[in-house]
């Protein structure tokens, strides 16, 4: 058992807290991270109260004083963190009074760790969530980079992982930089909803102290503050809604990294990964495994778990705040760390990425993926689009019989099949004929691969 005298709140309490339920309710192991949040929430607090006469000058100076302090002990790892004190915020509220005595008790006047803790997760996430905006912008430039260099290397698009038509690397990458790009926006509208400060709303009705939340929020960097008091203390659906965005990031880098292990395997051979982002086998010397895009894979599963559970925690919540929010920093830390990290990983791979040129032209010529476009071709000159799959088809079954590819049919054997084919046809059986066809607005051909990686620079 332990002395409740030393808690702020033990004046209520006739007997000690148990010691394994003290424990079990603490946060303070992993919320400490929020310090740097809660000393700054603190400083705007204490000058919105001098400003509002609530505070002397004096014991504003001294609190000010105090927190600087704190602030370097804990970044020099010289900070006691003590369970007993349960939370980061009653840690340094404890350490400000030993360190300034009664100016520190004054603090909390017209606070409550409710609002107090969700000021400090939201400028938390705002700042990771511009740290992650800066990473998604550095991946999308990769992409794009690679866009631009490879806007005529032809490969192998597919459907139901068959090969389908042929596309350019460069437009492959362009795929996945619209992806991201839909991400940023997501994240950019999450942030404006985080950037609302809870501040003032104290325990959950506000205070009876004639405070100032314009200009306490106006110290924040906050966009306003919140505008019903039992809201602001309560949901945490901005968390929720930042693990959303973030499972849908990972849900692309996800897919990104399915693609780049099937590539990099020795069956596909399309891409060499670098060897500084892969690693090796204990047992087996020839191995070189694409860990990073596996891992980035694995790593998806968990945010998304993340995502479940934040709704679950939520869902039975009455208004207004309960101890159950406590568990949202967990999971949102852990999303956050992998995001960045992620993020980070697949934004310094992707520039390494080298395509194998020739592996994916191949692929693309063995496939019949230029199918589509001799139909297209027997369409132009009059056949009934129904007329010309079933040509095709019957030309397709040729080449697979025959081992040969369309554009290793000859032109009697074509004209065999419909009398509307022409000598012209072999122009448009080349992998170079069929891209470079696909020549409008969002298309494949080079043309346009490289009008829309300056459409992608500007969009940015
Ligand atoms: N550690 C708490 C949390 O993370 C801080 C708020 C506690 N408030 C309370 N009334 N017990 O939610």
């Amino acid at each position: 058992m332990t002395d409740n005298s030393s808690k702020p709140w033990g004046g209520r309490f006739s007997e000690s807290t148990d010691a394994f339920v003290e424990t079990f309710t603490a946060s303070v192991a992993f919320d400490r991270r929020l310090y740097r949040y809660d000393i700054e929430g603190s400083r705007a607090h204490a000058r919105m109260l001098a400003r509002c006469g609530i505070l002397s000058e004096d014991e504003l100076a001294s609190i000010l004083g105090g927190l600087e302090r704190i602030e370097k002990d804990i970044e020099a790892g010289e900070f006691e963190w003590s369970v007993a004190l349960e939370d980061v915020h009653m840690n340094i509220e404890a350490r400000l009074t030993e360190l300034i005595g009664e100016a520190g008790k004054k603090l909390h006047t017209g606070r409550s760790r409710n609002d107090q803790v969700a000021t400090d997760l939201r400028l938390y996430l705002r700042d990771r969530i511009e740290a992650s905006l800066a990473e998604l912008k550095r991946l999308q430039e990769a992409l794009l980079d690679q866009a631009e260099r490879h806007s005529d290397t032809i490969m192998p698009g597919f459907t139901h992982l068959q090969v389908a038509m042929p596309v350019t690397f460069g437009h492959h990458m362009l795929a996945w930089f619209e992806n991201l790009q839909r991400d940023r926006e997501r994240l950019r509208d999450c942030l404006g909803r985080v950037n609302v400060m809870p501040l003032g709303a104290a325990a959950l009705a506000g205070t009876s102290f004639p405070i100032d939340r314009h200009y306490t929020a106006e110290l924040l960097g906050f966009d306003a503050p919140a505008e019903n008091s039992l809201d602001a203390v309560s949901d945490r659906d901005f968390v929720i809604e930042f693990v959303a965005c973030a499972s849908l990031v990972l849900t692309h880098l996800s897919r990104f990294s399915e693609e780049l292990v099937l590539w990099a395997s020795a069956q596909f051979d399309f891409v060499d990964l670098p060897d500084r982002f892969c690693t090796g086998s204990s047992i087996m010397p020839q191995k070189k495994n694409p860990d990073v895009p596996e891992l980035v894979r694995g790593k998806s599963g968990r945010v998304a778990g993340h995502l479940s559970g934040l709704l679950m925690l939520m869902k039975g919540q009455p208004l207004a705040y309960n101890k159950d929010n406590q568990e949202d920093k967990e999971p949102l830390f852990d999303t956050v760390d992998t995001l960045l990290g992620c993020l980070r990983a697949f934004a310094d791979m992707v520039p390494a990425i080298q395509p194998k040129a020739d592996n994916m032209r191949r692929a693309a010529a063995s496939g019949y993926s230029t199918a589509t476009d001799l139909a297209d071709y027997l369409v132009r000159r009059g056949v009934a689009f129904r007329d010309a799959h079933e040509i095709v088809g019957r030309a397709v079954r040729l080449g697979i019989d025959s081992g040969r590819d369309l554009a290793e049919i000859g032109l009697e054997e074509l004209q065999a099949l419909s009398p509307a084919v022409g000598e012209d046809v072999y122009e448009v059986l080349t992998l170079e004929g069929s891209v470079s066809s696909r020549d409008h607005f969002g298309g494949t051909a080079p043309a346009q691969v490289k009008a829309a990686v300056e459409r992608a620079r500007q969009r940015l």
